[in-house]
């Protein structure tokens, strides 16, 4: 298998190699520290194995359940949010033809998403789409208890049910949650789903190498065995015997260390292939939820070129130099398109006559680059060479890795999220949720 590179090359001009490596020590310590279970957070670090550990039993369980699935729906409704749901979207965005939705027959069930919003509209409309369909319901939720998906699952499951039947909808809907804990365990044990658990070790935004993200990836068709091939792959060279100029991870982490200790404060992951924006968004919340504490973290920030070219690129060329890009690049496309010639030329564009379409996409992104490094902003590269399941986990497990080495060197407990709970405690307040009496008297003598 090959390995996914990652090119640090184009930041040397804003950081020289001498700083990037004088963090080579505590980058290696917060490996070490990460394997040895000593650090912070250190109930959190059931995802560092996930790949090497997953027992053949486990994958064949979520394939024959995927199976069922896949047999008996035109439709299968994701709910889950957070880390509960953007891994499968990523994958599953990032593997799937562009227009498999607007297709009149599928070859694989329509993934279609709920309980990442609260939206009446979007809820509604679903609600609609869904009346003539036969579909089925993953609902995810570590802690069982989360407002968004639990409203959705509520709407949701008694739709299924009176389409199909209470013992019908009973076989059409799987839970992943806590082993014992949460309503939706409550809720599942006593309703007989089938369920999957997530461990308490693994935190929402390490999931995605769970049930949490293989089992709606299996259901629309793509290999989970290949990966968390890629997945383990990756496990073994990002490993704590490997010396830090060869551990893509420790590099990573220490070069955006540098740079924002140089004052590049925000972190711009930018793809050049629209499949991957939830990439960008899983990443977004990996590394946000992660890192943004104790007023402290990089921020990240995600773009798709070269469209955001054509609104954020003024900014990132001109703006305030705070910034510095992570490129994902594909080395290979899927497939092949060639540019026509036309004798009219009207167009002007028989320059490219004959040339690959893609060729035309690693020029705008070579140029962009050499463009955006030339107006002050330093670039790193994820070299990718091909889009597929192998590279995607090996993508997925980098990133993870990178993102708890980072977190330590910035001092910071990488695997909670204690900001989250603020907005939650004011909604349930003004809810008048049973238990907050006190917060809603305090919150409405604030309006
Ligand atoms: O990464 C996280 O921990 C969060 O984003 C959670 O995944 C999200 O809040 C959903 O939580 P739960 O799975 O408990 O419903």
């Amino acid at each position: 298998m090959k390995t996914i590179k990652l090119n640090i090359d184009k930041t040397s001009s804003f950081v020289s190699k001498e700083v990037i490596y004088s963090y080579e020590e505590q980058a290696n310590s917060a490996n070490d520290t990460l394997h040895e279970g000593t650090g912070a957070g250190n109930d959190f670090l059931g995802w560092l194995h996930l790949p090497s550990s997953m027992s053949e039993e486990e994958i064949a369980d979520l394939e024959a359940t995927a199976n069922t699935l896949r047999q008996h729906c035109e439709v299968v409704v994701v709910i889950g949010i957070g880390g509960s749901y953007l891994g499968a979207k990523a994958v599953i965005d990032a593997l799937s033809n562009s227009f498999e939705a607007q297709q009149a027959s599928h070859k694989n069930p329509l993934i279609v998403y709920a309980g990442h919003n609260i939206g009446e509209d979007y809820l509604f409309e679903l609600q609609e789409f869904l009346k003539t369909k036969k579909f089925g319901i993953i609902s995810i939720s570590k802690s069982g208890t989360t407002t968004e998906p639990a409203l959705a699952f509520r709407l949701l499951r008694s739709q299924l049910e009176a389409q199909q039947g209470k013992a019908a909808a009973q076989k059409l809907i799987v839970a992943v949650t806590d082993k014992a804990k949460g309503a939706l365990r409550t809720l599942a044990t006593q309703e007989g789903y089938k369920t999957f658990v997530i461990e308490d070790s693994v935190g929402g935004r390490y999931s995605v190498l769970t049930p949490v993200g293989l089992l709606p990836i299996a259901v629309a068709g793509f290999s989970i065995r290949d990966l968390l091939a890629g997945a383990m792959h990756m496990e073994t060279i990002c490993g704590t015997t490997t010396p830090f100029d060869q551990n893509p991870a420790a590099l990573y982490a220490a070069t955006r260390n540098a740079l924002y200790q140089g004052g590049k404060k925000i972190e711009i992951l930018v793809n050049f292939h629209p499949k991957l924006h939830f990439i960008g968004e899983w990443w977004k919340q990996l590394y946000g939820e992660s890192e943004g504490k104790e007023h402290k973290g990089i921020f990240p920030a995600a773009v798709d070129f070269t469209t955001d070219l054509h609104s954020m690129g003024q900014w990132i060329q001109e703006g305030e130099r705070s910034i510095f890009e992570t490129v994902i690049s594909i080395q290979q496309p899927n497939h092949e398109m060639r540019v026509p010639s036309d004798e009219a030329n009207l167009d002007g564009l028989n320059f490219l006559a004959g040339k690959r379409v893609d060729e035309v996409n690693k020029m705008a992104e070579l140029g962009t680059m050499l463009a955006h490094v030339d107006g002050g902003v330093p670039n790193l590269k994820v070299e990718l060479p091909e889009l597929n399941e192998l590279y995607l986990g090996q993508m997925l497990y980098f990133f993870e890795k990178a993102c708890g080495i980072s977190g330590y060197i910035l001092g910071i407990n990488p695997f909670d999220q204690p900001g989250v709970e603020a907005y939650k405690k004011n909604m349930f307040a003004l809810l008048e949720k049973p238990g907050y009496e006190a917060a809603t008297k305090a919150i409405k003598a604030k309006l």
